[in-house]
């Protein structure tokens, strides 16, 4: 099964100029940050021979709000755009879920087309159908489910990635082998170290597969959707701890340290064997030993996770593996099972990096 909307890993532009061609806007509308628009734009623009009307908006999740939305919206109207035009979001997962936010509330939605920029937007972002903003520092609020009329993925633009925000995106990729695929997990243990110079193109694609299988299966989250969850619980606690930290971490940073946590939990709860919890976390720190740091008692972070929208009623809900290469979703779990994971993690694995 696979979602309802042409999904092209591809360094063929003509794949992209000719779904656009069946389209046949009346204008095409470009979305960048200004990253984007100095280091995607051109390639883009290069490459497809159209007229193009570009909105800049500033890059970060700072920015993921209404306010840019309105700017968005307004230029828009400015523009004179239509519902025969085509919104391109061209960039990381702030733009596509933002632009595709404002494109399907836009006259009552608008087509628009996924163009991700980043590995995390790639693997990630761009597949599934969520888009939103942020709101009073609670992320993706506000938002809704509408399909895009494609996504184009066009590996080289990782060229330009800063390291840091590669190595966010390859979380997910972990996460992708870990909750579904034991051979895509032998594959990427392969990897030593992260490079813009790997084959990104067939990581990318199995990543994508992976995603859209699952949420093709249960587009709504009720149910296996859930599994996509895993490393999240934990891992947003912890990215909102320290959000506003000098030590903050990165979406995908924060979900490597939820991964090795809520692997421990599963160990401690006999879904999975002492080895191949060392299997895992030994190689998640392979890639993110700088980040790993003691952790905050849980009274710091059971806030955050009581808000966690994964929850329902009492008891903390979780997506754990049950072996190398799947997953079981809404894993009942007290606070207590979750102390000794968080406690196995600052007493045992932490001192090995310090
Ligand atoms: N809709 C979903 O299912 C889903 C899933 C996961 C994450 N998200 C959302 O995605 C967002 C995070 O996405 P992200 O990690 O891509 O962050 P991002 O969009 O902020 O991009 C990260 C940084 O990289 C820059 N950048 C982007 N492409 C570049 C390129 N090719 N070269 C140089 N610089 C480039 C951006 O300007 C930005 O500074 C969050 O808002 C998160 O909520 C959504
Ligand atoms: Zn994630």
């Amino acid at each position: 099964m696979s979602v309802n909307y042409p999904i092209s890993v591809s360094e063929d532009w003509s794949v992209l100029q000719a779904q656009i061609a069946q389209l046949n806007p009346d204008k095409i509308f470009v979305l960048v940050d200004e990253n984007s628009h100095k280091d995607c734009y051109p390639i883009l623009s290069s490459n497809l021979a159209l007229d193009f009307i570009t909105i800049v908006i500033q890059s970060g999740e700072t920015n993921k709000n209404i306010d840019t939305c309105q700017k968005i919206w307004t230029a828009l109207l400015e523009a004179e755009a239509s519902r025969k035009s085509l919104i391109l979001n061209l960039g990381g997962g702030v733009i596509g879920d933002m632009g595709g936010f404002c494109a399907a509330s836009f006259k009552r939605g608008i087509p628009f087309i996924q163009i991700p920029t980043t590995l995390l937007s790639m693997v990630d972002a761009s597949v599934g159908s969520k888009l939103g903003i942020d709101m009073l520092g609670l992320k993706n609020v506000v938002g809704l489910f509408a399909d895009p009329q494609a996504v184009f993925v066009y590996s080289p633009f990782l060229k330009t990635l800063a390291h840091r925000e590669l190595r966010s995106g390859f979380a997910e990729v972990i996460k992708h082998a870990l909750i579904f695929d034991e051979d895509y997990w032998c594959q990427i243990k392969s990897i030593k170290t992260l490079s813009k110079d790997i084959a990104w193109g067939p990581i990318i694609q199995r990543s994508i597969d992976i995603k859209s299988n699952v949420v093709s299966e249960d587009p709504l989250e009720k149910g296996l959707r859930k599994i996509l969850n895993f490393g999240h619980t934990v891992g947003h606690a912890l990215e909102s701890h320290y959000l506003d930290a000098p030590s903050s971490l990165l979406h995908g940073e924060a979900i490597a340290i939820g991964m090795i946590i809520e692997t421990s939990l599963a160990k401690d709860k006999r879904m999975l064997s002492a080895p191949q919890l060392e299997e895992i976390s030994n190689f998640i720190c392979s890639f993110y030993s700088d980040i790993i740091r003691t952790l905050p008692a849980l009274n710091q972070l059971s806030n955050a996770l009581k808000q966690d929208k994964k929850n329902e009623g009492q008891g903390l809900l979780f997506s754990l593996l049950t072996n190398i290469g799947s997953c079981d979703y809404n894993v009942l779990t007290n606070l207590k099972e979750l102390q000794s994971s968080l406690d196995w993690f600052n007493n045992h694995l932490v001192p090995k990096f310090e």
